[in-house]
C-alpha cells in the first residue's frame, strides 16, 4: 500500500468524487495498489462540440494577450536552481490556442480547471518532493501520465500539469512525449515536428539534452516523442532508455518529469515506461472507462507501485455546488 495513500485533498472534489464513484470496488482483486483518492477534473465544451454536461461556472475569459515577462523575484529564484545553461531551440506556445483548446492559459485567470489542476499538482508534487511528514517517492519527480484506452484525456492532462506545475516560480518542468506512435503533444501546442525522445533511443552518439525544446513558458520544455518506427517497443525495453531518463533527471536534479503514455491496453510501451517512473497518474473517463479494463491497465502499470487516479470529464457536482465557488481562495 502506497504510504502517500493517506494524502487526502479535505473537502475538495477529490474527496466527494471518491465516494460518488467506488473505486475501491473497481480496483478490489486487482493486483496493482489501491490508489489514493481520484481527481476530478471540471468538464470544459471540447471546441467545436457541445457537451451535454453543465458548463463549468462561468470564469472570467482568459487574457489572450502574450504572458508577461516573470517578476525580477520568480526569476531570480528559477535561475538560482537552474543547471548550466543549454542551448536549446526555443518554440513559442501560442496563448490563444492554449485557450481555445481548453486548456490552462499561463499568467490568465483563475478557472475553474486552474483550481482542479493545482489540487492534482499539489499531490503529484507532495510525493515527488516529500514533506508533510512523507518521504519523497523514490523517483517520484518522474510522471506518467496513462489511461486504459486512446481518447481518455491523457495528453490533455499532461498539457495542463504541465503547464499548472511551471505556473509555479520554482518548478520547471519536462513534457515528454511517449506515446511514440501517435504522438500529438507538438501538434496540440502548434509547435512544428522536431526530433526526440525514440532518435534519442535509436542513436547511442545522441545526447537527449539536445533534442528539449525550451518554450516561451518559464519553466517549461518539451521532450517531442521523435521519429516514428515500429520499433518502440524494442527500443524502449533496451536499457538506453534507462540511461536516457536518468541522463535527463542528472541533468536537472529538480525538474519534473512528465511522460504523456500511450494507452495501457493498447500498446505495450506503457507497462516498459511504468517501469522508470516513480509516479503515475491514471486518467478514467468517467462513464466511459470500464471496471474491467481500469483493472487491466493498472494490472500492467505494475512495474509502478504508486499509482492515482484522475476522473477526467465528470459531469456530476456531488453537492451541487460548483467549484468555481473557491475561487481566489488562495494560490499555487
Ligand atoms: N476534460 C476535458 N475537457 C475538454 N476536452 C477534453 C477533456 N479531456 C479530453 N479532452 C479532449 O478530448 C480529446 C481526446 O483527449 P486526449 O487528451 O488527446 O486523449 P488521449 O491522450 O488519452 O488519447 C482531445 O481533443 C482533448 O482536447
Ligand atoms: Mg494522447
Amino acid at each position: 500500500m502506497n504510504k502517500h495513500s493517506s494524502i487526502k485533498s479535505s473537502g475538495s472534489l477529490l474527496e466527494r468524487a471518491s465516494e460518488m464513484y467506488d473505486f475501491g470496488a473497481a480496483l478490489r482483486g486487482g493486483s496493482a495498489p489501491i490508489p489514493v483518492p481520484p481527481a476530478v477534473e471540471p468538464e470544459q465544451p471540447k471546441a467545436g462540440q457541445p457537451e451535454a454536461a453543465q458548463p463549468i461556472p462561468a470564469a472570467p475569459a482568459p487574457a489572450l494577450a502574450p504572458a508577461p515577462a516573470p517578476t525580477p523575484a520568480a526569476a531570480a529564484i528559477r535561475s538560482a536552481m537552474a543547471p548550466a545553461p543549454v542551448s536549446r531551440t526555443q518554440v513559442t506556445i501560442s496563448r490563444e490556442r492554449l485557450a481555445a483548446h481548453n486548456f490552462i492559459v499561463p499568467d490568465g485567470p483563475v478557472t475553474g480547471l486552474s483550481e482542479e489542476f493545482r489540487i492534482v499538482k499539489r499531490q503529484l508534487l507532495l510525493a515527488a518532493r516529500g514533506g508533510k511528514g512523507f518521504d519523497p517517492l523514490p523517483h517520484g519527480e518522474r510522471i506518467l501520465i496513462c489511461s486504459a484506452n486512446p481518447d481518455e484525456g491523457k495528453t490533455y492532462s499532461a498539457i495542463n500539469l504541465a503547464l499548472s506545475m511551471a505556473s509555479e516560480k520554482d518548478n520547471r518542468v519536462l513534457l515528454v512525449d511517449a506515446d511514440f506512435a501517435k504522438p500529438s503533444i507538438l501538434s496540440t501546442l502548434g509547435i512544428e515536428k522536431h526530433r526526440g525522445f525514440m532518435d534519442a533511443l535509436a542513436d547511442p552518439d545522441c545526447d537527449v539534452e539536445s533534442l528539449v525544446l525550451q518554450t516561451d513558458i518559464d519553466g517549461l520544455s518539451i521532450l517531442p516523442a521523435g521519429s516514428q518506427t515500429n520499433q518502440d517497443t524494442e527500443y524502449l525495453a533496451a536499457s538506453r532508455t534507462a540511461e536516457i531518463i536518468d541522463q535527463l533527471t542528472r541533468n536537472d536534479p529538480a525538474r519534473i518529469i512528465i511522460f504523456d503514455s500511450p494507452p495501457a491496453l493498447a500498446a505495450s510501451p506503457a507497462s516498459v515506461l511504468a517501469l522508470h517512473v516513480g509516479q503515475t497518474l491514471m486518467v478514467v473517463h468517467a462513464d466511459v472507462t470500464t471496471e474491467s479494463a481500469l483493472r487491466d491497465a493498472l494490472s500492467l502499470l505494475s512495474g509502478c507501485e504508486n499509482i492515482q487516479l484522475l476522473l477526467n470529464r465528470t459531469k456530476f457536482s456531488p453537492t451541487g455546488r460548483k467549484f468555481g465557488n473557491y475561487y481566489g481562495y488562495g494560490a499555487s
